[in-house]
């Protein structure tokens, strides 16, 4: 369900066409020398000009509005750049390298050559597999043409991520759910933290055991069963029952479930923490992870009710003005707007709402589905695609034209109006493109302040002044 009446159709057709033109000035296709295809989306050039896993599968299920062709390259080019073994990378490198200054930091194999990370990312893709399919009536192979590769694909998750054998699956790095510098990773990596120059150790380390995620997990204590992985992970085995027809993907996918409720479920707090080391040791820290279990299919209403009254629409929490911010506000590590190097630590993204807000509506609370999703649309007008935004003024930071932020659209309804056709040059992402963005982001907030000024200043009540005559 989406928001309906409540937004101008006007709108909603501006915003769909200027999510298209993101996505398509940020499409890259090509072809290595070995005559291996590529295209996907890149998240934001110049800063992200590579492949994400979790990424790609939120850029193809927006492209299946605009143009399902290129929501299926995305996936199989996903796949493609994954191994024969069912492993498939956080990160690709199809037309360019990694750069010198960032690629000690990539978890590669080796610092120079690597195509592709060895870690892996949040594994939604059978999930926007079953999505971009519903939207490919033309191409009706699509559906099942890579069942093979998507069973490898989460064969070797359970087997190289579940040694325990618990149902859920654990990253090794914090990079690998996508949410890098959470503060609810403070306590487990420390000083390898991902903001700390120590995460190089982290990535050497696993380089020397070959990135063998079992060897790692046994012989560390730094791995982390992570509750919004294995929500995803769960949500994408039962996309895989049903692509497939194969029940025992759905039985696992239950097994998943239960044991998020089983062992991650906190009655006093009413949130799910993420389980670190061996000893499964609760990570108390309010992240927007927390309530992710939320948009599983059998969450008991009472725990659904608890994470939403208590949490999501407590404005001590997590009801802010703007979007839905990733850490709690009433946490000591929230930060609504410092992003030079740490994302994930109190700013909004748009991902989050995308998995809440359906979520919300589903447990009848459409009235705070609409707030939240008419603020978006509002932070989106104002600042354009960010790659997020601060909760409590709404100000767009760091990446611009940022792929997944285009989410939103998935959430509107669709547009009366054809959109706009979208420039089909690729946006490279220059300094003057990004200072021109800049003016014109600034300019165009100075106007709203300034209107915003007058409006309050005409509506206010003149009391105390005698009238002259
Ligand atoms: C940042 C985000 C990560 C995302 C990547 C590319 O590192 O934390 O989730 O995949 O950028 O957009």
């Amino acid at each position: 369900m989406s928001l309906g009446a409540a937004i101008d159709p006007a709108r909603v057709a501006r915003l769909r066409a200027e999510a298209h033109r993101v996505l398509a000035g940020n499409w890259r296709a090509g072809a290595l020398a070995d005559g291996t295809q590529y295209g996907f989306t890149c998240p934001s050039p110049p800063r992200y000009r590579h492949q994400w896993y979790w990424d790609s599968c939120f850029h193809a299920i927006v492209w299946r509005h605009f143009q399902p062709a290129r929501a299926r390259e995305e996936l199989r080019t996903l796949i493609r750049g994954g191994r024969l073994d069912g492993f498939i990378p956080h990160t690709i490198f199809w037309h360019d390298r990694a750069g010198w200054r960032r690629a000690p930091f990539y978890a590669t194999h080796s610092v120079r050559g690597s195509r592709a990370t060895a870690h892996i990312q949040t594994p939604l893709l059978a999930l926007a597999w079953e999505s971009v399919a519903a939207a490919s009536p033309e191409d009706p192979g699509f559906r099942t043409e890579a069942l093979d590769a998507l069973r490898l694909h989460y064969e070797w998750l359970d087997g190289h991520r579940d040694p325990d054998r618990d149902g859920l699956i654990s990253i090794i790095h914090p990079d690998e759910s996508g949410l890098d510098d959470s503060p609810k990773y403070d306590a487990v990596f420390g000083w390898m933290s991902h903001y700390l120059p120590g995460y190089v150790w982290l990535v050497e380390r696993s380089r020397r055991l070959r990135y063998d995620s079992r060897a790692i997990i046994a012989r560390y204590e730094e791995h982390v069963e992570d509750v919004l992985v294995n929500v995803f992970y769960a949500l994408a085995l039962y996309a895989l029952a049903r692509l497939t027809g194969d029940e025992q993907y759905a039985r696992r996918a239950a097994r998943t479930e239960q044991a998020l409720l089983a062992h991650c479920w906190d009655e006093e707090s009413g949130l799910f923490w993420d389980l670190a080391g061996r000893s499964h040791a609760p990570q108390r820290v309010s992240t927007w992870s927390s309530l992710a279990p939320l948009a599983l299919p059998s969450l008991p209403d009472e725990i659904a009710g608890r994470l939403i009254e208590e949490h999501l629409l407590n404005p001590r929490r997590y009801r802010a003005p703007y979007a839905i911010p990733s850490v709690a506000l009433d946490e000591p590590s929230f930060r609504a707007g410092w992003h030079l190097f740490r994302c994930w630590r109190g700013p909004a993204w748009m991902n989050t709402v995308w998995l809440l807000a359906p979520a919300l509506r589903r447990f009848g609370y459409d009235a705070a589905a609409d707030r939240i999703l008419g603020s978006c649309v509002e932070l989106v007008e104002r600042h354009g695609f960010r790659e997020y935004y601060n909760p409590l003024t709404g100000e767009g930071l760091a990446a611009r034209r940022f792929g997944w932020s285009t989410l939103i659209v998935d959430l509107l309804p669709a547009a009366q109006f054809p959109p706009r056709a979208p420039d089909s040059a690729p946006f490279e992402g220059s300094m003057r493109d990004e200072l021109m963005a800049m003016g014109a982001e600034a300019a165009s907030e100075a106007r709203r302040r300034l209107r915003g000024r007058r409006r309050r200043s005409r509506d206010r009540p003149r009391t105390g002044s005698t009238p002259r005559v």
